[in-house]
């Protein structure tokens, strides 16, 4: 799946195999100067902010489910709120228990209580209605679909809040299409799914190779295979089709003023509880 830039550790090629991924965090965790994969969601800057508007919203639990080395759970327990912090693989989760990671630049955080760190597998239950809020970063996308659906639904389970978040990495076309479905199957709410669902497909049928970056579509260079776009030099080609798309896009947005209301109708409902997936390009 990738490399670590360093020690050129691979991350397992099946998304299954524990082994390797225990194999994967010894070695950055014994070669790696500063052995964490930062806040994905937060900046620095904004977390004291972010953690202030959970509380007002009442959250207190939070669950931070295939953690790896995230400092998330570390820095949530430090801002206060009670902090599961799981993975399927053991070292992960014992670094995660020894509270070693480096939280200097987090002035004044210190880890005490309301922190649980402990082996779990996303395809079982885990602690139902117990969590106000569920930060999934890069932990969901590789499931095999049969999984997926497995896995989302031991998302839904668990909480008792109104939102999971998902944060993704270049999870494009046919991928994002069965992100959604196992998390709308699970119970999920997706805001403005079946709008999201016919800009995609209308973008599709146009034959352009595009990429959604930051919700709106590109022309890329490379598709979403990794084959090079041989058309992408051609700048009257390029230029009709970037208008197509806007085109698209356009009427897309409009639609989705349209739905506003209806969607904040049942986002508001009590037992509505949210999908919130980021889809992240990198
Ligand atoms: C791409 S890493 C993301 C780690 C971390 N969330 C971050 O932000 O860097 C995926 C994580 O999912 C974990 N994982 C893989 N399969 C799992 C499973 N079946 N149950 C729970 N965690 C799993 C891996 O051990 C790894 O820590």
């Amino acid at each position: 799946m990738g490399f670590n830039r360093k020690y050129m550790t691979c991350t397992p090629s099946d998304w299954n195999n524990v082994d390797e991924w225990n194999d994967y965090f010894r070695d950055r965790i014994s070669n790696e100067e500063r052995p964490d994969d930062g806040l994905n969601l937060f900046s620095l800057e904004e977390i004291k902010g972010v953690a202030q508007g959970l509380r007002d919203q009442g959250v207190k639990t939070i669950w931070v489910p295939g953690c790896g080395l995230s400092l998330l759970p570390s820095v949530f327990a430090g801002l206060g709120f009670d902090v599961f912090a799981t993975d399927a693989s053991s070292v992960a989760v014992a670094h995660q228990d020894s509270r070693n990671f480096d939280l200097s630049c987090y002035e004044g955080l210190k880890v005490e209580a309301g922190f649980v760190a402990e082996t779990h597998d996303l395809r079982n239950m885990y602690r139902s209605s117990e969590i106000d809020l569920i930060l999934n970063v890069k932990a969901f996308q590789r499931f095999k679909v049969e999984e997926m659906e497995k896995v989302a639904k031991t998302h839904f389970t668990a909480l008792r809040g109104k939102e999971a978040i998902f944060s993704t990495l270049n999870c494009q076309g046919s991928d994002r299409d069965k992100v959604e479905d196992s998390l709308s199957k699970a119970g999920f709410f997706i805001p403005f799914i079946d709008i999201e669902r016919s800009f995609r497909s209308e973008l599709k049928e146009t034959g352009i190779p595009y990429a959604l970056v930051l919700g709106r579509p590109i022309v890329p260079q490379v598709d979403e295979n990794g084959k090079s776009v041989e058309l992408w030099h051609d700048e009257v080609w390029r230029q009709s089709s970037k208008k197509t798309l806007l085109s698209i896009y356009e009427s897309y947005m409009k639609n989705k003023n349209e739905a506003q209301q209806s969607q904040l109708e049942i986002f508001s409902l009590p037992e509505t509880k949210f999908a919130n997936i980021i889809y992240n390009t990198g």
